[in-house]
C-alpha cells in the first residue's frame, strides 16, 4: 500500500520514533558525547537502533570500521547472550578505548575480539579471527574498499546472512539529490557499490533511507 503523495520522513517523525523507543544505553551516550569533539565519525543514533534491533538472533557478527566502539556496542546489546563480534580497524588507540566502553557496559571481553589491521589485510591474511561463518557483517570503513570489503566477507557469510553498510545516500550526493564533488572517489565508489550491490542476484538488497543510508543484503547463499 503506498502513502500519501510524496510525504518523506521528517525531524517530527524521527523525533516520534526516538521518543517511542527506548533510552539508549548510559554508556551509548557516553560515547556520542566523546567522538563529536574528537571528530570520530560513528553512525546516527537510528542507524544504532536499526543495527540492535538486526542484531536479534545473529550469534556471529564480522564489523568493518569500529574506532569508539559505538556501532559495536549496539550491535552487541541487540545480540543473543554470548553472541560474537569480530571488528576490525588498524587505529588500536581508539580500540582500547572502545574496550573501555565495552566493560563499562557490561559486555565481556571475550564476545569482542578487535583486530588492528587494514580490513583487507586481515581478510587476505586469514586472520582466525575473521573464519566465520558470520549471520551479519556491518561495513562502515573506507568507502572505494566496499565492494572488496563485501567480496572477502560472502565466502565467511552462512546461509541467510545479512550484510549491512552504512553512508550510502552519502547525504544525498549518491543519488543526485545533492550535486556531486566530480573529485570525490568515496562518492563515486558509493554509487557504483549500489548499484552492483542492488543489482546482484546472490543477494535480495535494498536501501533504508535512515542516517545516511544503510544498505541490506540479504544473502541467497
Ligand atoms: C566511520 S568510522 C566507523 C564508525 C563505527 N562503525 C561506529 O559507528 O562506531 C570508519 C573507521 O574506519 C577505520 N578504517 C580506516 N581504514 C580502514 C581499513 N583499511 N580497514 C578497516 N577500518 C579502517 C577508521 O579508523 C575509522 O575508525
Amino acid at each position: 500500500m503506498s502513502h500519501d503523495g510524496d510525504w518523506i520522513a521528517g525531524q517530527i517523525d524521527l523525533a516520534y520514533i526516538a521518543a517511542l523507543s527506548a533510552a539508549p544505553h548510559p554508556v551509548l551516550l557516553e560515547i556520542e558525547s566523546a567522538a563529536t569533539p574528537a571528530g570520530v565519525p560513528i553512525v546516527d543514533r537510528e542507524s544504532g537502533r536499526v543495527l540492535m534491533a538486526l542484531a536479534a538472533g545473529r550469534r556471529r557478527i564480522v564489523e568493518v570500521g569500529t574506532p569508539y566502539g559505538y556501532s559495536t556496542l549496539w550491535l552487541a546489546l541487540g545480540q543473543p547472550p554470548g553472541g560474537t563480534i569480530a571488528t576490525i580497524d588498524p587505529d588500536a588507540r581508539r580500540t582500547a578505548l572502545a574496550r573501555d566502553w565495552w566493560r563499562r557496559a557490561g559486555i565481556p571481553d571475550e564476545r569482542i575480539e578487535v583486530v588492528n589491521r587494514p580490513a583487507l589485510e586481515a581478510f587476505a591474511a586469514h586472520e582466525p579471527a575473521l573464519a566465520g561463518p558470520f549471520d551479519l557483517a556491518f561495513i562502515d570503513a573506507l568507502k572505494p574498499e566496499y565492494q572488496a570489503y563485501l567480496e572477502a566477507i560472502v565466502p565467511r557469510l552462512s546461509p541467510g546472512a545479512l550484510v549491512v553498510a552504512d553512508n550510502v545516500l552519502w547525504s544525498g550526493r549518491a543519488s543526485g539529490a545533492r550535486p556531486a564533488d566530480p573529485d570525490d572517489r568515496s562518492g563515486e565508489a558509493l554509487r557504483r557499490f549500489n548499484a552492483t550491490v542492488l543489482a546482484d542476484p546472490r543477494f535480495n538488497a535494498t536501501i533504508l533511507p535512515v542516517g545516511d543510508g544503510l544498505l541490506l543484503a540479504g544473502w541467497r547463499g
